[in-house]
């Protein structure tokens, strides 16, 4: 199964299960997929519990694992996305690790306080970052696959501010608007950010089929 429209049909069919928990993942990616006429299901909604761990090298990796598991336990295509943080000046980290950095006792106050400690000594023009996202989708466990990915470049600022969003989003400046993700509306982040950029890829793929 190589064409869009092979994969249209199939999700037509079959619906896609979301292998996610976080509701505004799920809203984000129901307000895209339904528009096509995709029946979108969340984890809870199949009554389906699935904790993977995270352990692939790469986010396409973890990707890959969250929607396998899924696709396995709800016998339906599934789709994942895994995300985080690149900095430049830390060789990428804390990257996959993202949602875990510095300590798991953390909250993302605490994770955005410890990236700023770990760049206490990094001058303005040094502290380039990326946030990245990879979305996968299976038609099965073991089935065929798509990859998505997108990419948001900025700065690290030196503080923390904003009250949007979530994660490293507080010191997080987009280089296209040099405006924090944090003092984004919702709409302006989606525009910018990562996820949205993956999110239109899948779209786009779809919606050319027809
Ligand atoms: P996950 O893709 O939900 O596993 O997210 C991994 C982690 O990356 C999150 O817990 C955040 O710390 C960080 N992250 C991913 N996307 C964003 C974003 O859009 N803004 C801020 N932090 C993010």
């Amino acid at each position: 199964m190589t064409s869009a429209a092979e994969w249209l049909n199939l999700l037509h069919t079959s619906g896609l299960l979301i292998a996610s928990n976080n509701p505004h993942k799920i809203h984000e990616l129901r307000r895209l997929l339904e528009v096509s006429g995709i029946s979108v299901f969340s984890l809870a909604e199949r009554g389906i519990d699935s904790d993977v761990a995270e352990t692939a090298a790469d986010f396409a990796g973890n990707a890959r694992l969250k929607a396998a598991a899924a696709a396995r336990l709800s016998g339906m295509p599934s789709l994942a996305d895994d995300s985080g943080l690149c900095v430049d000046a830390l060789d990428g980290a804390p990257g996959v690790y993202s949602a875990r950095y510095g300590s798991p006792e953390l909250d993302d106050a605490g994770r955005v306080q410890h990236l700023l400690q770990e760049l206490e000594h990094v001058k303005m023009q040094d502290r380039q970052a990326h946030f990245h996202c990879s979305i996968v989708l299976v038609a099965a466990a073991g089935g065929p696959e798509l990859l998505f990915e997108g990419q948001a470049h900025g700065q690290i600022a030196i503080e923390a501010a904003g009250s949007n969003g979530f994660g490293y989003d507080p010191v997080f400046i987009d280089a296209e608007s040099g405006i924090r993700f944090s003092e984004l509306s919702a709409a302006e982040k989606d525009r910018r950010s990562h996820r949205g950029k993956a999110l239109r890829k899948l779209a786009a793929f779809l919606q050319n089929s027809v």
